[in-house]
């Protein structure tokens, strides 16, 4: 059986010059975006390798995903110590009914009570609508991580709660302890980590499943051809980009053109279109620096490759993830 790619049946709704396909948030009822725009490079830190990131351009660049018909973005505390969801906060102002804020914090409990005061006047709200344990943090049993985000839920500082980068076992205390709407995990045609176990035990319990890095940080659209092309940012440091990986990643993603070549599309729409095919994926959450690069990825939704193809570039990814130490993060640390 085929399981459901999100929780209801996807629509299409014309918006603005796109076309933009929503289904349903976890059990919340509410629509979102199939595409759900990333604020991490907006935080400036770690992303300011190959040009600096400006504000300016980055608000153009919410306001267009906005314009699209995107209705959802995903930030956190960690982007920048603040300054992405103040970016964010600046740019929503007036259109605040368009679109579901998501933040993230990790610590211990004082320590996300603390943070989600510091979000919600970074972004100059009342309630976050979706916030999220960004990783499980160390020694601090997740029922008091989950508790502590109810209690944020009771004070009505958020409105729903997620988990990102939870292993299946962190995945089925948290649902022990409290509703969870989404989870974010890493995953990409050569990043599988969680792809036979967190996204079943997601489809179980109607956990919206809202990937991050899904071009691989550029990867996957065609950008990096060889380990020079790497900017000296928080790419230079990701395994995929590593010497030795990368010459094969480089060689799926050729194939990957030929096939969106074939359908009038960029690699770029492909990666995002298999992704979205994968059972059990929601949303993945683009990165998009400039509203060119949005424009590009808006086009990964409503189209599909053929089975074979889909399949195709599933076993090359595989073949490469199963090569990769997958015991931290895409950048070998683990923040807390
Ligand atoms: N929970 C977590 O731990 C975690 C970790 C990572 C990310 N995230 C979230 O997921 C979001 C997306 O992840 P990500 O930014 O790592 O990865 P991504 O979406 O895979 O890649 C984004 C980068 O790819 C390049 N790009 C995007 N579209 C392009 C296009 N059409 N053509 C050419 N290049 C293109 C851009 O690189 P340039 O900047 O060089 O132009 C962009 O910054 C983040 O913003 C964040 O919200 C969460």
């Amino acid at each position: 059986m085929v399981a459901p790619k999100c929780h209801g049946d996807p629509v299409m709704r014309a918006r603005g010059w796109s076309v933009v396909e929503y289904c349903k948030l976890g059990r919340t009822g509410l629509d979102v975006s199939v595409l759900m725009l990333g604020a991490w490079s907006y935080g400036r830190a770690a992303w300011e390798g190959e040009r600096p990131i400006e504000d300016e351009e980055s608000i153009r660049t919410i306001q267009a995903a906005l314009d699209a018909g995107i209705n959802w973005i995903d930030t956190a505390a960690g982007y920048g110590d603040g300054h992405s969801e103040r970016v964010v906060g600046e740019a929503v102002k007036g259109r605040r009914d368009e679109v579901l804020l998501a933040s993230k914090a990790m610590g211990t409990p004082e320590v996300i009570h603390q943070t989600i005061d510091k979000c919600l006047k970074n972004m100059g709200i009342d309630c976050v609508d979706l916030y999220q344990l960004h990783y499980p943090a160390r020694g601090v049993p997740v029922a008091d991580q989950v508790g502590a985000m109810v209690e944020l839920q009771e004070a009505g500082k958020i409105r729903f709660i997620g988990v990102s980068n939870f292993s299946l076992e962190e995945h089925q205390e948290a649902v022990e302890t409290a509703r969870v709407e989404t989870s974010q995990p890493p995953f990409n045609v050569f990043w599988r980590q969680y792809e036979n176990d967190v996204l079943p035990l997601c489809i179980e319990h109607d956990i919206s499943v809202i990937p991050y890095s899904p071009l691989a940080q550029g990867l996957l659209a065609g950008r990096f051809r060889k380990v020079e092309d790497v900017p000296e940012d928080i790419r230079a440091r990701n395994k995929l980009m590593a010497p030795g990986i990368l010459e094969d990643c480089v060689a799926v993603v050729a194939r990957l053109e030929e096939i969106a070549q074939a359908h009038g599309r960029t690699v770029a729409q492909a990666a995002i279109a298999w992704t979205l095919q994968t059972p059990g994926i929601t949303a993945p959450i683009i990165g998009c620096r400039r509203p060119e690069q949005l424009a590009d990825n808006l086009g990964g939704v409503g189209w599909r490759l053929g089975d074979a193809e889909y399949r195709e570039i599933a076993e090359a990814g595989e073949v490469i993830s199963a090569k990769l130490d997958l015991s931290d993060n895409m950048w070998g640390w683990r923040p807390i």
